[in-house]
This record gives structure tokens, sequence and C-alpha cells, in this order.
């Protein structure tokens, strides 16, 4: 009864009647006052006045399943420790590709390279798909890439700002961090089981702790305007079966005009931690299989993993 009321109000410009709402629903009064009290509860702004009824006035963002209906492949809950555990947990069990988890708050969010993802709660994007690449394992690398062009187009289109990418995949805005992915498989001898793709998008947090102050934004901070992370996840999961299916039957070339495009790495110093070393030297391109081509002191050297901080005008490296 909460969607159809929501429904209602949703199509209606001016206040509907308490009575009106009951009759389409074939409900007493009491139910839809009920049903209306539980939906501001969730945080829906419900106007009411006397005589006239309920309105429903711009409700912010909200996510919860109701929000995410556009789809029927999803999980959502208001709390997980990690929406990548918990989709890996959907990939063994055998869920269908391209189904996703996503939630309000991760209690132990996990960054790249060991590192922790802080998520608050009901401003950000905390989202894991499910893949079943029917791949090579060494071409799995190549996905990452791929995943960070289905975030940046998903963020310029909604911010009408450009996203550029840090190889392999943070989006930033304006040379800040706005999103980072964690690509993860499992494999079993020369067969992939599956590979789980984990976004953190920061869509609405105002307030960033002092030392990341300087490294991460968000959509809000970088426009001036809220989001609804609801419209954000529709259009990411779009583009993210989008790229996946372009990357599957033609692997990462026909997308590398593009990705090159984004990428700041590009014909600037970098310092990249790659297999327990450290190289140092000049972005120059990025390969057919979406490596970072390094010119150092010793030579061309080609990256697949690990991250590359950028030197920015400011000689710090980002
Ligand atoms: C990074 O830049 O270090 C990658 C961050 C990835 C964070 C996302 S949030 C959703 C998913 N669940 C996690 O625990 N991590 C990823």
């Amino acid at each position: 009864m909460k969607d159809k009321i929501l429904g209602i109000l949703k199509e209606s410009k001016s206040y509907v009647s308490g009575q009106e709402l009951a009759d389409r629903l074939g409900v007493s009064r009491t139910a839809v006052w009920k049903a209306v009290t539980a939906l501001k509860k969730e945080g829906y702004g419900i106007a009411s006045v006397s005589r006239l009824g309920y309105k429903l006035e711009d409700t912010g963002d909200i996510l919860n399943e109701r929000e995410l209906s556009f789809s029927d492949k999803f999980c959502f809950e208001d709390e997980l420790s990690s929406t990548n555990e918990y989709a890996k947990r959907f990939a063994a069990e055998g869920k269908e590709e391209f189904f996703f988890v996503t939630c309000n708050r991760q209690t132990a969010g996990r960054g790249r390279l060991g590192r922790t993802w802080i998520s608050p709660y009901g401003v950000n994007i905390y989202l894991s798909m499910i893949f079943y690449p029917d791949t090579d394992i060494p071409d799995i690398p190549q996905m990452t890439p791929v995943i960070g062009l289905a975030a940046a187009k998903t963020i310029s289109d909604i911010t009408g700002l450009e996203a550029k990418i840090k190889w392999p995949n943070d989006i930033l805005i304006n040379d800040k961090k706005i999103s980072g992915i964690l690509t993860e498989m499992q494999a079993e001898a020369e067969r992939i089981l599956f590979v789980v793709a984990g976004i953190g998008i920061n869509v609405n947090q105002t307030e960033f702790d002092k030392e990341i102050a300087k490294k991460a934004s968000s959509m809000r901070n970088e426009t001036g305007r809220v989001f609804k992370r609801s419209e954000v996840i529709k259009l990411l999961v779009q583009n993210m079966e989008t790229y996946y299916k372009k990357f599957i039957e033609g692997g990462f070339s026909p997308l590398r005009a593009e990705y090159k495009r984004l990428c700041i790495n590009l014909d600037r110093d970098v310092r990249a931690f790659y297999r327990g070393g450290e190289i140092r030297g000049t972005a120059v391109d990025i390969s057919e299989k979406g490596e970072l081509v390094i010119k150092t002191e010793n030579g061309l050297v080609s990256i697949s993993g690990g991250e590359a901080t950028v030197r920015n005008a400011g000689n710090e490296y980002i």
C-alpha cells in the first residue's frame, strides 16, 4: 500500500485528500494515515494539510528497495560489512550475471591494496556487481579500466563535469578522488568462477577527515548540488553492463582511445608501486591490454596492476 500511495502522490502535482486515497485503494482513511506516517518515517517528505490532504515534496536522497525498483536483480540492505563480501557469497551461490548488492552504510568497507574504504551512512554509493567473464585469467586485469570507464561516464553524465581516470580506475574531478573500484576474482585452476567489481562513489558527503580532504571530494562538493543515489545507481549499472559487454565482445582495444582521453597519468611524471617495487618515470601510453606504459631510465615498463601516483602542477604526487 505504501508503494501505491507514493505512486499516486508522485503523479499528482496538487494535494490528494485522504478520502480519495482511501477510495482509490479500497482501504480506510486510518489505514492511509498509518501508511503515510510510515513513509514519513522512512524519510519521504509528505506534507499533510487538514481538508486538503497529502502532497509529496522533494524527497531529497533516499536509498531503499523501492527507489531501486527499476531493477529486479539486486540485494539492498541498510547496513552491510562490505558489498564485495556479499556479492562474492551470492556469486558462489550462482546468482545471475549483473546482480548487484548495495547498502546505505558499510561497516568494513575495503579499498584496493588492503586499505579501508570509509563508508558513512546515507550519503554515498557502495555497490558491487557480479560478472562471469568467459575470458582467460590473464585478461581479467583489463576489466579494471573497463569498469573505471563505466564509472567515469556515469559521474560525468550526471554532474555535467568531466570525470577523469587515474590509472587503473580511480575517478577524479578537479584532481580529487570521487570514486574508487575494487575488482576481485575467484578462479579454480584455469577457470574463472566469477569476478566482483565493487564501486564506492562519494555522492553527497560534505565533510572529509583532514588527512583525506586534500585528495578526496564528492559529487556534491564539486557541484554544489545534491544527487539522488538511486538515479546514479540506475545509470551506473546500465553503463557497467554496456562497457562490460563491449569488453567481452572485443577486448580492451575498442575502448582504449576513450580511456586514453580520460586518463590523467599520460605525459606526466608518475611513481608506480607494482609487485613490491617502485617505478619512476613518465607515463607514455596505455597498451592494448590496458597496461600503463612508463618510460624509465632503463626503458619502457608496462604494469598491469598496483597504482601509479601522478605529479601535479604543485609538484605533489596525487
Ligand atoms: C579503492 O579506491 O581503494 C577502491 C575502493 C572500493 C570501495 C568499494 S565500496 C563498495 C565495495 N565494497 C567494498 O568493501 N569495497 C568496494
